[in-house]
């Protein structure tokens, strides 16, 4: 009766989309656990491409039920529009089932985002702009919106006043913004409400009951352990936990259910937003991933930053998280390099660092040190077997394995379901 849990190892767009999609068939139960719509997660099928952003992977998988659980942010407009236009291209989203608990994020959240971005200036996160970050803190503020919230007027409204009555205060005082009223707010919510309501179930109960009658459930990570607001690059990072841990309190499933945990790692290192980044390339090296790999931000289109493979960064997620597998995913993507570099530790400030220190300021201090590896210029896009990769990409991904000190069972070859060479079972 497995729980499988993915989580993104690096700083996010590792593909975690497509490697959930890659078991979508064979789960019975598909689960966002965190984050919102700060999310992009890309899936090829059949030569289709879409992009999710709140729904589960597994919606594009019929046997699979998604779940949105109750650690996840939802801005019911976003779930609302892409339930529509995957309803609209043949895809069935009747099925969804949400968390009673997950809190919502509403027009001041994304107010509160924007402008304490613009206002933090040089200092800013850089974050998607989604209202993530103001939907959690009132989260933990004790003053958020929930799911189930919707379903009482007067109750709803007396919470909307009581949030906007600081909100207010900030917005106009200290961003000169104007005054927002709670009845806008309120009759957005409502309207919302009623759609929502059919697909609002006990989820905690509904995926117990599933592993009691050895169902499988699939936690589907959004961004990443490095964007994990304990474990991450602190404070760049979002307002959630991404990691193996916030699969089981964002779905109220404990960790002794859970079996299989897969990092997911890209070939070499991206990252969106602010934030250090030691074996970042700003020169046409860099330019070159970003271009092979086509390496812009799904949620909001910005340029990826790029970079060779850090195995300090994927070896910390290893073991924080306990993977027991990993899934590298765009190894097609370094086809037509003589040498590959891959970082293997840091020098910070003369120091050789062989695991990630411990404090920020020498992870943003740190240089690699990198070994150099043979790449291989054939096009892997249509090897399925690990015996049909060139010895060198082989090579590559035995040395990333023993780095990281968790076997590699898949390998993406390309961006299409079917372009992937499975090494071991990710479910059995
Ligand atoms: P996620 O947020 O972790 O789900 O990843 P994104 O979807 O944001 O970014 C990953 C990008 O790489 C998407 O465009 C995927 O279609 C693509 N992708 C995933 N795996 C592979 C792969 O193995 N090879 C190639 N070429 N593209 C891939
Ligand atoms: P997926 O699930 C990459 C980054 C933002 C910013 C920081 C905080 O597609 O891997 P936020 O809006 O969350 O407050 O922004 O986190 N970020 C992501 N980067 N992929 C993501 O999701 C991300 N979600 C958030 O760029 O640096
Ligand atoms: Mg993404």
């Amino acid at each position: 009766m497995p729980g499988i849990i993915v989580v993104g190892s690096q700083w996010g767009d590792e593909g975690k989309g497509k490697a959930t999609d890659q078991m979508g068939d064979r789960v019975d139960f598909c689960v966002r656990y965190s984050g919102g719509n700060n999310a992009g997660h890309t899936l090829v099928v059949d030569g289709e491409k879409y992009a999710m952003h709140l729904l589960p992977s597994g919606i594009l998988s019929p046997n699979s039920t998604p779940v949105i659980g109750n650690g996840v942010v939802i801005d019911l407009g976003v779930l609302f529009h892409e339930i529509d236009v995957l309803t609209g291209r043949g895809v069935d989203c009747s099925n969804l089932k949400v968390s009673s608990n997950a809190h919502i994020i509403t027009s001041y959240h994304r107010t509160m985002d924007k402008v304490t971005e613009r206002f933090a200036g040089k200092r800013k996160i850089g974050t998607t702009g989604r209202g993530i970050g103001p939907t959690y803190s009132d989260k933990i503020n004790r003053m958020g919106i929930r799911v189930q919230d919707l379903f009482d007027e007067e109750h709803l409204r007396q919470k909307v006043e009581a949030a906007l009555d600081q909100k207010n205060q900030i917005l106009v005082k200290i961003y000169n913004r104007r005054h927002i009223e709670a009845d806008e707010i309120v009759e957005e919510l409502l309207a919302h409400g009623e759609r929502l309501r059919p697909m609002v179930v006990d989820t905690v109960r509904l995926l117990n009951d599933g592993l009691d009658e050895g169902k499988i459930v699939l936690f589907e990570g959004a961004q990443a352990h490095h964007l994990d607001v304990d474990h991450g690059t602190y404070p760049y990072v979002t307002s959630s936990n991404p990691t193996a841990g916030g699969a089981c309190t964002g779905t109220g499933v404990g960790p002794t259910r859970i079996d299989r945990v897969i990092g997911i790692a890209k070939a070499y290192t991206t990252r969106v937003g602010e934030g250090p980044f030691p074996t970042e390339l700003h020169d046409e090296t860099g330019e070159k991933l970003r271009t092979d790999g086509g390496e812009f931000g799904v949620t909001t289109g910005r340029p990826r930053r790029c970079g060779w493979f850090d195995a300090l960064v994927v070896e910390a997620a290893a073991t924080a998280n306990a993977f027991t597998d990993v899934f590298l995913t765009k190894l097609d993507i370094l086809s037509g390099w003589d040498r590959i570099p891959v970082c293997v530790a840091y020098d910070v400030n003369g120091t050789r660092h062989d695991r990630l220190p411990m404090s920020q300021q020498e992870f943003a201090e740190a240089t690699p040190i990198y070994e150099e590896l043979d790449g291989w210029h054939e096009d892997i896009s249509g090897c399925r077997e690990f015996d049909d990769l060139p010895v060198k990409a082989q090579d590559y991904v035995k040395r990333l394995e023993e780095l990281i000190g968790t076997r590699i069972s898949g390998i993406g070859v390309g961006p299409g379901r079917e372009q992937t060479v499975m090494v071991h079972d990710l479910i059995d």
